[in-house]
């Protein structure tokens, strides 16, 4: 019998009672389909670093290293400034295991309702394959304040000059206050994202890829991605390529989400239109992601966040997270689970009777577990 190191952070939050449903119900596929998973379970959130100030050390990586996925809840509290557990803990993870690829389907079921007046499953069903490593999230930034007197101005002249050389910027040197984030696209970064979507598209017989960027305003570093998405998109002739700005593609899933196959995007924008993406889709409740190294350890995860108000209610929606399970198994490479998973959830939102108060229901976030594994074992 095959069997399977999963890795598990639960996190903050809704974090515990969202993950075991997501393991209830991939228990129960592997059960059928033969299979054994062994959960490591870590400890990693907020509590966590309250008690030891640990976020996530070198030894715990190395250790994740060696299991074959990671499934992550969510991360975030409000005792934490914002901002440190991100980094600290999943951002690290996505940059430390190289998880290039960020999936996120944006799929209507059926049975769900979406915001979009006239609009169906047959015109809300795309993936957006999410740069996860570069752009604005590699994080390089600072602040200066004030201009200092004497010796002190002299100092703070010197390091607004070294600023202006290293990242060739042009900042006001008597400027009083400042910030600054630079964002980085490497070619091999943009190269090896982009040709994921268009192996994606092409596996799943799609016959268009969309690039988004601001070229028309950032334009050294998406004019550079605009580029190499062309590059790469010679070597597929047989699809069909376009570029959208991202304001534009903001406004187009609102119209026309029924043009989208796939949509490659950098990071930060791709953070924004996914949330777009989740609500077209019937909310954060129902998306999930997967942060992709396809020549190493992903992880899978809801896209939504820890949600502290919900915590231990049992009101969550755990679906985004169990989706996000199995996805976790196809990567596995266990793709009848993985269906099998898929059509259960597919199955109890069709019926409508189970589901959680952002659905309009009344059930508890176990009951909607409890419900998608009967389904699995029909
Ligand atoms: C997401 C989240 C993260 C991101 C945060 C929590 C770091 O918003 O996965 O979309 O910005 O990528
Ligand atoms: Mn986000």
């Amino acid at each position: 019998m095959k069997r399977y190191k999963i890795a598990v952070i639960q996190g903050d939050g809704i974090g515990a009672e969202i993950i075991s449903e997501g393991k209830k119900v991939l228990e129960a596929v592997s059960d059928l389909d033969r299979f054994e998973l062994d959960w490591i379970e870590y400890p990693h959130g907020a509590e966590h670093y309250l008690k030891t100030g640990e976020l996530i050390g070198e030894d715990t990586l190395k250790e994740l290293e060696r299991s074959d996925a990671i499934y992550f809840g969510s991360i975030g509290d409000p005792r934490v400034e914002p901002g440190v557990l991100e980094q600290g803990i999943l951002l690290t993870m996505r940059f430390y295991f190289d998880q290039y690829v960020n999936l996120r389907p944006v799929k209507l079921l059926e049975g769900v309702n979406t915001p979009l007046a006239g609009k169906g499953p047959e015109d809300i069903d795309f993936s957006v394959v999410r740069e996860n490593t570069e752009d604005f999230y590699v994080g390089i930034g600072g602040r200066m304040k004030g201009k200092g007197k004497g010796k002190k101005r002299e100092e703070l002249e010197i390091v607004r000059k070294l600023y202006n050389i290293k990242f060739g910027l042009d900042i006001e040197s008597d400027a009083d206050e400042l910030a600054y984030q630079i964002g980085v696209v490497t070619r091999e970064g943009c190269e090896r994202v982009m040709r994921f979507a268009f192996e994606l598209a092409k596996e799943k017989g799609k016959k268009k890829v969309t690039s988004v960027d601001k070229a028309n305003v950032l334009t050294h570093a998406y004019g550079f991605w605009r580029e190499v998405f062309n590059d790469v998109a010679r070597g597929y002739p047989g699809i069909y390529t376009e570029f959208n700005f991202v304001d534009a593609i903001c406004m187009w899933f609102v119209k026309n989400p029924e043009w989208y196959q796939v949509v490659v995007t950098p990071n930060m924008f791709g953070d924004i239109i996914t949330d777009l993406g989740a609500m077209i889709q019937g909310g954060l409740g129902l998306a999930p992601g997967a942060n992709i190294n396809p020549d190493g350890v992903s992880m899978f995860e809801p896209i939504h966040g820890s949600a502290p108000k919900y915590k231990g209610k049992g009101v969550s929606n755990p679906i985004a997270t169990i989706w996000a399970g199995a996805m976790l198994l196809e990567n596995i490479g266990e793709k009848s689970a993985s269906q099998k998973v898929l059509n259960a959830i597919e199955t109890v939102l069709r019926k409508g009777k189970v589901r959680t108060y952002d659905l309009g229901g009344k059930s508890k976030t176990g009951e909607v577990g409890d419900a998608i594994v009967r389904e699995v074992g029909e």
